[in-house]
């Protein structure tokens, strides 16, 4: 009797994001709207536990407390699954540190280290084009989460090219239990549909990224660092722009709302001034985190997926790797 396929196992890492700057310009005609912003990924993360095991028909299961309705964990397995053209029995166990509705990427990060994760455990490569062709569609953010440290981010936020690097700097992270609905805020900001070519170039933009420079600390970019939701989210939710301010009073050399919000960060010269002043904040739920630079965030998960990167199959390269 033939024995059943071994079940293959691994721990992975799923860092949330922040973005040093979020700029909205016009609503495009598929009703997604043009960004320019610069992404970050951060300490703060969720763990994955996977099970897979080869299987004649697919079975995916996610266990999580508090359980997450249409868990993008499913749907990121199904779809990496289908590209492989596999069938298998996956059981995912999520590790949820990340706050959710927070603009910290937490369900995209999710998605997309399904995505890295399935085919090294399932000993397959998929080139990273085919990945990120495969987590656009699942979310704007997921490509992002295929390569992670410092990237600007086009388009829908899925066209995405590396960016200078700050040095490692240290923040903190305040998290209020505030859900901010993501196509909401952008409703709000009421973009129009704009076509003139001029609309997409941001000559703002343009010269912060000649100008910065590798490796100097993220407070730095501070003149960079804006972010459009913050009017209208502040309006909203009074509370928000407080949380920021306090930031600054805190110390904080730069201080800004991620993504649609809620969350705030803001960054310090080093990490004993970031605990310091997380203490500024008893009442509400605070992180202190450093950023995560795109070399650190690959080694992560060759520490965790390196034992099944059997003949070479992770991690995923472009179609120009030799
Ligand atoms: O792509 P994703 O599912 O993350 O987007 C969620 C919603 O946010 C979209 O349905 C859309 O309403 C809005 N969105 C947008 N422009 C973007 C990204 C998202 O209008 N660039």
């Amino acid at each position: 009797m033939p024995t059943p396929p071994s079940v293959r196992t691994a721990r992975v890492p799923a860092l949330a994001k922040i973005n040093l700057t979020l700029k909205v310009l016009h609503k495009r005609p598929d009703n997604y709207h043009e960004l320019r912003t610069v992404f970050q990924t951060i300490s703060l993360g969720d763990f994955i536990e996977v099970d897979y095991r080869p299987a004649k028909t697919t079975s995916l299961q996610v266990e999580c407390t508090p359980e997450i309705p249409d868990n993008i964990i499913l749907r990121a397995a199904a779809a990496i699954l289908q590209e492989m053209r596999l069938k298998a029995e996956v059981r995912f166990r999520l590790r949820k540190r990340i706050p959710m509705g927070g603009g910290l990427g937490g369900g995209s990060t999710n998605a997309a280290s399904v995505l890295l994760a399935l085919p090294a455990l399932a000993g397959k490569r998929v080139s990273i084009d085919r990945l990120t062709h495969i987590a656009a569609a699942l979310g704007s953010d997921v490509p992002f989460f295929l390569c992670g440290g410092t990237a600007l981010g086009l388009s829908r936020g899925e066209e995405l090219y590396a960016f200078p690097e700050p040095r490692v700097s240290h923040g903190v992270l305040i998290t209020p239990r505030i859900h901010v609905s993501t196509p909401q805020a952008f409703q709000s900001l009421g973009r129009h549909l704009t076509v003139t070519p001029d609309s997409r170039i941001m000559n703002s933009f343009q010269s912060f990224s000649w100008e910065v420079g590798d490796n100097l600390p993220a407070w730095s970019w501070r003149g960079f660092c804006q972010n459009d939701f913050e009017e209208v989210v502040f309006a909203q939710h009074p509370e928000i722009r407080r949380l920021k301010k306090k930031l600054i009073s805190a110390g904080a050399s730069v201080a800004l709302m991620t993504g649609s919000g809620s969350a705030v960060f803001g960054f310090f010269s080093n990490r004993s001034d970031a605990v310091a002043a997380a203490k500024a904040f008893p009442n509400i739920e605070s992180v202190v985190f450093r950023t995560v630079k795109r070399a650190r965030y690959r080694s992560l998960w060759w520490e965790c997926l390196g034992a099944h990167a059997l003949e070479h199959t992770w991690p995923p390269l472009s179609r120009y790797a030799e």
